[in-house]
Order: structure tokens, then C-alpha cells, then sequence
């Protein structure tokens, strides 16, 4: 079928939205608008690299919000230029000569839907440029100067035309290279398709796929998640929780390692790893929510490898599978048991250190103590228990 490639331009600086953040920054419904752009577009099967192009003092930033959220097919986060036109062939010219396909689309239009998508390539593999576009609802008049109308259009002709915009690579990458060697600016990416005098396909577009331009926009889009509610590739939602336990007899002649931090204690854990019944727990939820079964699965305890080892080695080998199969994790809530010592003074070093390891803010993980009011085998001492549930998204389909 050849390569299809994305451009998204992301450099502008919103000033008719007027907030103090660039508004392809601003959350919607939790989410960065870019980011429920580019999901969307990540999410067509046979596309297989998208470009991203943002302003010089966003790459860094950009490209930290690209990691967490698990957008692998955003292969290059480049800087634009100073108008969209600029920034658009900044992402064009640093593709892969051999692409076949390119679609342009605005970062700025977050609620695309994946059948429009679909629809769109399928039509430009024919081998023409193609846009999607929505009749207007609103008489258009052509005002000169002083303020006076000239001429009223039929309505009947007039589209308002959306993104992605599809075109075959050579025939788009032309049309720039002529647009720039001529300094004409168009206010979209076929305007200068139709200069060379090619044909430009017009396909039926979406009246959820909005541009976000002024702060109202903003309050339309989340009406519309609002009312289609629920949750599927098109609202981005792929949420899995999962639950963890783990229970470690507690003997004399071990540490006691917990979330990663050396307690002081007469008493240590016993296991083949260095028995870090907190990650232990927390591996499992992982494993859990991500449906790949539990840590004696990954990690047996009749492998010489894993004889006293460090659990945060563990830890961050699960975090490396999770991440390949697209899974982030969202927040960690965990439970100790432990009858003594107090744990109080060591939660805020596991917080951070687990943190640290899971790659997320402190304040998204929450380490918690409790005893077992003298009850049972761990309200004896005899042993040290924790439970963790953890919620994550699902970027891909799991096998
Ligand atoms: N864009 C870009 N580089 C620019 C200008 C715009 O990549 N120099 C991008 C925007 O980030 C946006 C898309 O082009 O994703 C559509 O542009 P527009 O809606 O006009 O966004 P802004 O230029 O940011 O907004 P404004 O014109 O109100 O300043
Ligand atoms: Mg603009």
C-alpha cells in the first residue's frame, strides 16, 4: 500500500483563544487537546508515522508529553515557523521520500472522528488530494474595504473546509516548494495544491471535528464528549484497573526492604528476592491491569537470577514491558500491614522513591500504613502484607 505519514502542526500561539498557554496545551476533559488529536490519528491502522511540529520553547515539553502518553507513531517532534503554512512544511520536507501518503492535520482538532479518517484515505489512495468539508449554515458576503458588501455567494457552493487534508507526498511536497519559492500564503494545504492545478477531492466532513480557535470552542468540545459519554478509541478513555497482595513472613537475619527503603527492624522479610511484599504487590496490580498475568509467571522463584534481588529491578522490568505494549499508568494506591515498627517516617521516602522507578509525580502515588490491630498472623508480627490497585490507560489494543 506504500507509507502514510502524518504532519501536525502544533507551533501556533492561539492568540484569538487568548489564554495564557497555547491552546493545543489546554486540557480537555483531562487530556491535552494535541494529544487527543494525535490519539486519534495514532489510531488509524495503516498509518505509520506522524511528525509533529511545535514552537522552539515546546519541543522539550512536547516531546515529555508524546513519551507519557504513549504516542509511538510520533517518530519526530520538529520546531515550525511562523505561520502555519511554514510550520506544515517544516513536518513535510524531513519525511521519508518514499512516503506515499501524507495527512495534515491541525493539532487543533481534537474530536476527528477514526471513520472520517478512514473514509479519507482510502479515498486520496486513488491517487487524488482530498478534504473534508461542511456546508456552510451562515450567508457568507464579500465586504470590501470600507466596509460595504460587494457581492453575496450561493450558498449552495460554499463548504467550509476541515483537516486532515490528504495528498499524495510529491504532489504536496510540490506544492510547497512552489508556494515558498513564490511567497504566496494560503490559509490551508490544498489552496497551494490548487495552484499546480491538480484536482482537490471534496468528501463530506464532521460537525464534531471542531477547530479549537476561540474559548467557546472549547466548551462546545467538551459538550460533545459530554453527550456522546462512554468511553472507546474516540474519546480517548481505555482505562484497566488492577489489583496486587503479597504477604512475606518475617524472620530474623533479613532486611526489611519496603517500597524500595531499608526499615529498621529486628525482624526481615523472607523470600528469594530481597521480599519487598510493597512492590511485589504493586508488580502484580501492574501485571494485573495490563492482563499479563502475576510476578511468579514473569519472575519464578526457582530462578537463580532472581535470588535476593532488588524488587525495584523488578519494578522497572515491568514498567519496560508495559510501556512497549502501550500501557501508562495513571495512579498507585497501596496498603501496608505491618504490627511494628511505625512506618509513619518511611512513607514519604517509598512515595518518592516508587515514584522515581513508575516514572510519575509523587502526588500519583500514595503509600499508606496500617497495623493489624494484633489480630492474625501479621497482627502477631509474624509477617508483612500490602495491597496496591492501580489504574491505567491502554494506548494499544492488548494481544
Ligand atoms: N500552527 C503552527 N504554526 C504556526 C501557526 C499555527 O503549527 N506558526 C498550527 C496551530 O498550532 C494549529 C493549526 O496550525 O494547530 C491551526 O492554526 P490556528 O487555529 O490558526 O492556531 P493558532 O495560530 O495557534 O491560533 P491564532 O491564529 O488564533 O493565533
Ligand atoms: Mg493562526
Amino acid at each position: 500500500m506504500g507509507r502514510i505519514a502524518a504532519v501536525v502542526p502544533a507551533a501556533g500561539r492561539g492568540e484569538r483563544f487568548g489564554a495564557n498557554r497555547a491552546k493545543q496545551f489546554l486540557p480537555l476533559n483531562g487530556m491535552p487537546v494535541l494529544i487527543w488529536s494525535l490519539r486519534a490519528l495514532q489510531s488509524h491502522p495503516d498509518l505509520e508515522e506522524i511528525v509533529l511540529v511545535t514552537g522552539h520553547e515546546d519541543l522539550a515539553y512536547t516531546r515529555k508529553l508524546v513519551e507519557e502518553f504513549g504516542l509511538w507513531k510520533v517518530t519526530r517532534v520538529v520546531e515550525g515557523g511562523q505561520t502555519r503554512q511554514e510550520s506544515v512544511h517544516m513536518g513535510l520536507r524531513i519525511l521519508d521520500p518514499r512516503t506515499r501518503l501524507v495527512l495534515i492535520h491541525d493539532a487543533v482538532r481534537p474530536l476527528v472522528e477514526s471513520s472520517l479518517l478512514v473514509q479519507m484515505v482510502e479515498t486520496a489512495l486513488g491517487g487524488t488530494a482530498v478534504v473534508p468539508a461542511v456546508q456552510v449554515t451562515d450567508t457568507i458576503k464579500v465586504v470590501d474595504d470600507a466596509g460595504f458588501v460587494q457581492k453575496t455567494p450561493g450558498r449552495e457552493n460554499l463548504r467550509a473546509v476541515q483537516t486532515p487534508q490528504v495528498f499524495p507526498y510529491q504532489v504536496i511536497m510540490e506544492a510547497y516548494e512552489k508556494a515558498s519559492r513564490e511567497g504566496f500564503l494560503g490559509t490551508d494545504d490544498a489552496s497551494l495544491v490548487e495552484r499546480l492545478g491538480h484536482k482537490v477531492k471534496v468528501v463530506e466532513g464532521s460537525s464534531q471535528n471542531i477547530k479549537i480557535t476561540h474559548p467557546q470552542d472549547m466548551m462546545l468540545a467538551e459538550a460533545i464528549l459530554r453527550q456522546k459519554g462512554g468511553s472507546g478509541p474516540d474519546t480517548g478513555l481505555n482505562l484497566r484497573v488492577g489489583t496486587g497482595y503479597d504477604l512475606h513472613l518475617l524472620v530474623p537475619g533479613r532486611k526489611l526492604m519496603l517500597g524500595g527503603v531499608e526499615v529498621r527492624s529486628d525482624l526481615g522479610s523472607y523470600g528469594h528476592s530481597d521480599g519487598d511484599a510493597l512492590i511485589h504487590s504493586i508488580i502484580d496490580a501492574l501485571l494485573g491491569a495490563a492482563g499479563l498475568g502475576d510476578i511468579g509467571s514473569h519472575f519464578p522463584d526457582t530462578d537463580p537470577r532472581y535470588r535476593d534481588v532488588d524488587s525495584r529491578v523488578l519494578l522497572r522490568k515491568v514498567l519496560g514491558n508495559l510501556r512497549k505494549k502501550g500501557v501508562a499508568i495513571i495512579n498507585v494506591d497501596a496498603t501496608i500491614v505491618l504490627e511494628q515498627p511505625r512506618l509513619a517516617p518511611y512513607l514519604d521516602r517509598m512515595k518518592n522513591t516508587l515514584a522515581a522507578d513508575l516514572k510519575l509525580d509523587p502526588s500519583l502515588v500514595n503509600i499508606k500504613a496500617k497495623t493489624n490491630e494484633g489480630v492474625g498472623p501479621v497482627g502477631k508480627g509474624q509477617a508483612v502484607a500490602a495491597s496496591t490497585v492501580v489504574l491505567v490507560r491502554v494506548d494499544r489494543r492488548l494481544e
